[in-house]
């Protein structure tokens, strides 16, 4: 047996110094960004690529026959084929640019939503983030389809076995989070997608918090659509990816109307265009594929195993650190679980959490993060949260720890 390749460990100062925004002073101390869930920072490279497109080569797309537009239509089009390999789909046609995860997920459910009916089911989790449960509420109200909810243990794990029960012929969508924003808690996306398949049901993965901390390969995963959102692995916001199988994209409708999604108009019908054209009405967002591209680059010259290497030894010392504070209660401690820290303290709101520790320039979320359900499943009203990055440092962990130490001083 060949033993596997050692991850080339990464070196989060070398890679912290290209980051420009984490180089200034909050309130006097130098910035701690931990609130990479909500959205992370860009790479000087992602900024430029997105500066030099505007600089250069800015024309719209697929309609002008000038070099300008020549150009700006191969950047946009090379970006499509750029994340067709970073998620491991078979063709560039399989992934359409959408504004982010929610977007993609509202597609489907518009779209693929048509082929549900009355009495079908749609299973989600209990740790879903809302944007994959209220696109689905929306279809339901419309159709008359139910929604049903596999629990979660303590932990903030999903219960298998429970899942398992809620699947039946009935079962036409499971749409399930791969990486929690709110818990941390890695699903297992490809033995949950066999065992929707096994009920013929369809599956969309959604991949917001997963793409900038492990590689993904839809095609391993098996999902019939995976979503992913630019801003969240150090790309440019308002651009995101739906990835869909080509066999259903094709039978969908078109979720939104207008040019580009088109091949020929007349007042007494439309043809529609070729994928994934046909789900990419209007202008798109130009320079947003460019930057995505060039984060992608960014992110594969680190390496994914050596960013969650990185980030699972963070996470390590980080709760380990925390959970020796009085009062501090980890919510969130699934097996297997990645760069998420929730915690609540004794007596202490989340809010008065953050807004201390951002005396000391640290930053993180206070919240429900968009998953109220999971606040009620703990019992609690919000949570505060560090999340961390590929440019996060042991040394912003223990900035971190101390802020949240302050935090009990104040409050003995
Ligand atoms: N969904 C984002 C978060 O978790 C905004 O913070």
């Amino acid at each position: 047996m060949t033993a596997a390749p050692a991850v080339k460990p990464l070196d989060p100062t070398k890679v912290r110094a290209e980051i420009p925004i984490l180089h200034q002073e909050i309130r006097g101390n130098p910035l701690v960004y931990l609130d990479n869930a909500a959205t992370t920072q860009k790479p000087a490279a992602v900024i430029d690529a997105v500066a030099d497109f505007y600089r250069r080569d800015n024309a719209n797309i697929h309609r002008g026959v000038h070099t300008l537009s020549q150009r700006a239509t191969d950047a946009y089009e090379g970006a499509r084929g750029r994340v067709r390999g970073f998620l491991g789909a078979a063709e560039d046609a399989e992934i359409v640019f959408v504004r982010g995860a929610t977007e993609g997920i509202n597609l489907v459910a518009n779209s693929l939503g048509r082929s549900i009916g009355a009495g079908d089911e749609i299973l989600i989790s209990w740790m879903e983030h809302h944007s994959n449960i209220v696109p689905w509420q929306l279809l339901c109200e419309r159709t008359g389809a139910v929604l049903k909810v596999a629990p979660i243990d303590d932990t903030g794990a999903l219960i298998l076995e429970e899942f398992e029960k809620l699947l039946s012929e009935r079962t036409k969508v499971v749409a399930m989070v791969h990486q929690s924003n709110s818990l941390g808690t890695v699903n297992p996306v490809r033995e949950i997608t066999e065992r929707a398949h096994a009920v013929g049901a369809k599956v969309l993965i959604d991949g917001a918090q997963a793409t900038s901390h492990r590689a993904v390969d839809v095609r391993e995963i098996g999902c019939d659509f995976y979503v992913t959102s630019a801003h969240k692995m150090f790309g440019p916001s308002g651009i995101g990816v739906l990835y869909g199988r080509r066999a259903l994209l094709e039978e969908m409708p078109p979720w939104q109307g207008g040019g580009d999604m088109i091949l020929t108009v007349t007042f007494e019908k439309t043809e529609y265009n070729e994928l994934p054209h046909k789900f990419e009405a209007g202008t798109p967002h130009l320079s947003g594929p460019i930057g995505l591209a060039a984060a992608i680059d960014w992110i594969e010259a680190l390496g994914l195993d050596a960013i969650a290497a990185h980030e699972d030894d963070l996470l390590r010392y980080g709760t380990e650190a925390l959970s020796e504070i009085p009062g501090v209660t980890i919510v969130g401690t699934a097996p297997g679980k990645s760069s998420v820290l929730s915690f609540t303290m004794d007596g202490v709101h989340p809010h008065d959490i953050g807004t201390i520790v951002d005396q000391e320039g640290v930053a993180i979320r206070t919240g429900h993060h968009c998953t109220q359900p999971v606040m009620d499943r703990f019992g609690i009203p919000a949570t505060a949260r560090a999340s961390f990055a590929a440019y996060n440092t042991r040394e912003d962990v223990d900035a971190l720890v101390r802020a949240v130490r302050k935090v009990a001083e104040v409050f003995a």
